[in-house]
C-alpha cells in the first residue's frame, strides 16, 4: 500500500464538501487540500475537515507535488474537462464528477491521458453505490435473474434542485441525471452495446424558466434486443420528496428485481414545513455520525484504489459511451427520430449543435 495519501478537492460545493469530509475522516489520507473559489464555503469546509491547505487557485493543487489524487467536484461543467486534463498531465489520480467532458473527443483527451500516465481516472456516477443497484448488480452477476431483458428506471428530482442545475448549464436532463441511469444500465449489461436511442422531452414549468424541459424519457435498444428505459425528470414540487426519488425494475429470463428507491418509508412532518422525505438527495448525507448515502462510500473506494493500487469500479471508457447516448438522445428528442449507435459523423456534430443551442 502506498502510504497515507495528500489528496485534493477542487470545488467544495454540495458534492465536494461531502468528498471533503469523507476524506478527512478516512485513516487512508494524511493531508487534505482544497480549492475553492467562494471564500466563506472554502473556510467552512477548511475548519471542518482540518484541511492542510486551502487556496482559490485549483492550479496550485495541480502543481502540488505532495499531492497523488485529485477529486474534481467544481461547477460549472465546462470546469470539468480542463481541470482533469491538467490534473492528469501533471500525474494525479482524478475521481472527476460527472458529465465527464462535454464532447467526446474532450473525453478521448481525459481517457488518453489516464492510460498513458497508469493513473487511474474515474467518474462519479454515485448510484453505482447505494444499496439497491448494488443487489440489482449482484442478482444479474450471480445469474439469479437469468438473461436480463429489461432495465427501467424512472428518476425525479425537486423542481429547485432542477434550477440549481438548469440555471448553470444547458446540459440536458439526460446529460445532467438519467446519466446516473444509463451508466448503471450499461455496466450491468455489460458487454452489451447500446445500438439505438429514442427520446422525447415533456415540456412544462421549465420551458420558461430554463429552456428546458420538465421530463426527459429515453428508450434505448442493446446490440441484442434488450431494452432500456429512463426518465429523467426535474420538476417536482417542492418537499414531496425532498431532492430525488427512482423506481427500477430489472426484468430478467429466470426472475426479476423491482426496487423502491422513493425515500418514502421515512416522513418528517413538521409545524413549519409539512409532510417532508428525509435522506432523498442522491449523493446522501452525514447524520451525525453515520452517512446514509452513496457517495461517502464512493470517495472511499477511490481512496482505497489509489492507496491499494486496486481498480476503480467506473471505467471511464463507459462514461463515454453513457455520454455518447446521451448526446444521440438529445438529438433523437430534437429530430422526432431514433438515432443510431456509435454516432455517424454527421449525427455527432448535429447532436453537439443541439446541446448548444
Ligand atoms: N453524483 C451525484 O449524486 C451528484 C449530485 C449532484 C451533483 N453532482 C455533480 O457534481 C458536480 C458538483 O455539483 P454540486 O451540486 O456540488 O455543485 P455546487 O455548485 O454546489 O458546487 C460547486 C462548487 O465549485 C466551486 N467553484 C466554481 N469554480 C471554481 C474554481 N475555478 N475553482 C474552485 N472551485 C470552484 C463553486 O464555488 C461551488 O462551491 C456537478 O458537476 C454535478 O454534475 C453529482
Amino acid at each position: 500500500m502506498t502510504g497515507p495519501l495528500d489528496v485534493g478537492v477542487i470545488g467544495t460545493g454540495w458534492c465536494g464538501g461531502i468528498r471533503a469530509l469523507a476524506s478527512a475522516r478516512s485513516a487512508l489520507v494524511d493531508g487534505l487540500h482544497l480549492a475553492e473559489i467562494d471564500p466563506a464555503r472554502l473556510a467552512e469546509v477548511a475548519e471542518a475537515t482540518g484541511a492542510r491547505t486551502a487556496t482559490a487557485d485549483w492550479e496550485r493543487l495541480v502543481a502540488d507535488d505532495r499531492i497523488s489524487a485529485i477529486m474534481i467536484s467544481a461547477t460549472p461543467e465546462t470546469l470539468h474537462h480542463p481541470m482533469a486534463r491538467a490534473a492528469l498531465a501533471a500525474g494525479k489520480h482524478v475521481l472527476l464528477e460527472k458529465p465527464m467532458a462535454l464532447t467526446l473527443e474532450e473525453a478521448d483527451e481525459l481517457i488518453g491521458l489516464a492510460e498513458a500516465g497508469g493513473l487511474k481516472f474515474t467518474i462519479g456516477y454515485s448510484q453505482r453505490f447505494n444499496a439497491k443497484q448494488a443487489l440489482i448488480r449482484r442478482a444479474i452477476d450471480d445469474g439469479t435473474l437469468g438473461t436480463v431483458t429489461s432495465i427501467l428506471i424512472s428518476r425525479h428530482i425537486t423542481r429547485s434542485l432542477g434550477a440549481k442545475i438548469s440555471s448553470r448549464t444547458r446540459l440536458s436532463p439526460a446529460a445532467m441525471e438519467a446519466t446516473h441511469d444509463l451508466d448503471f444500465a450499461f455496466w450491468c449489461l455489460g458487454p452489451r452495446r447500446p445500438v439505438r436511442v429514442y427520446s422525447q422531452n415533456a415540456w412544462g414549468v421549465r420551458r420558461a424558466t430554463h429552456g428546458s424541459p420538465d421530463t426527459q424519457y429515453l428508450l434505448v435498444t442493446m446490440d441484442d434486443g434488450a431494452v432500456v428505459t429512463v426518465g429523467a425528470g426535474m420538476s417536482l414540487p417542492p418537499g414531496y420528496p425532498n431532492q430525488s426519488t427512482t423506481w427500477m425494475e430489472v426484468l430478467g429470463t429466470d426472475g426479476a428485481v423491482l426496487a423502491d428507491a422513493s425515500h418514502r418509508d421515512i416522513v418528517l412532518n413538521t409545524v413549519s414545513d409539512g409532510v417532508r422525505f428525509p435522506l432523498s438527495t442522491m449523493p446522501g448525507e452525514y447524520v451525525g455520525a453515520t452517512y446514509a448515502g452513496p457517495m461517502e462510500r464512493e470517495t472511499t473506494h477511490f481512496l482505497e484504489a489509489v492507496a491499494h493500487d486496486r481498480p476503480v469500479m467506473v471505467d471511464p471508457r463507459l462514461a463515454r459511451t453513457t455520454m455518447e447516448v446521451y448526446l444521440a438522445a438529445d438529438l433523437s428528442a430534437e429530430r422526432g427520430e431514433a438515432v443510431g449507435l456509435p454516432l455517424s459523423a454527421e449525427a455527432y456534430e448535429a447532436a453537439l449543435k443541439v446541446g448548444r443551442a
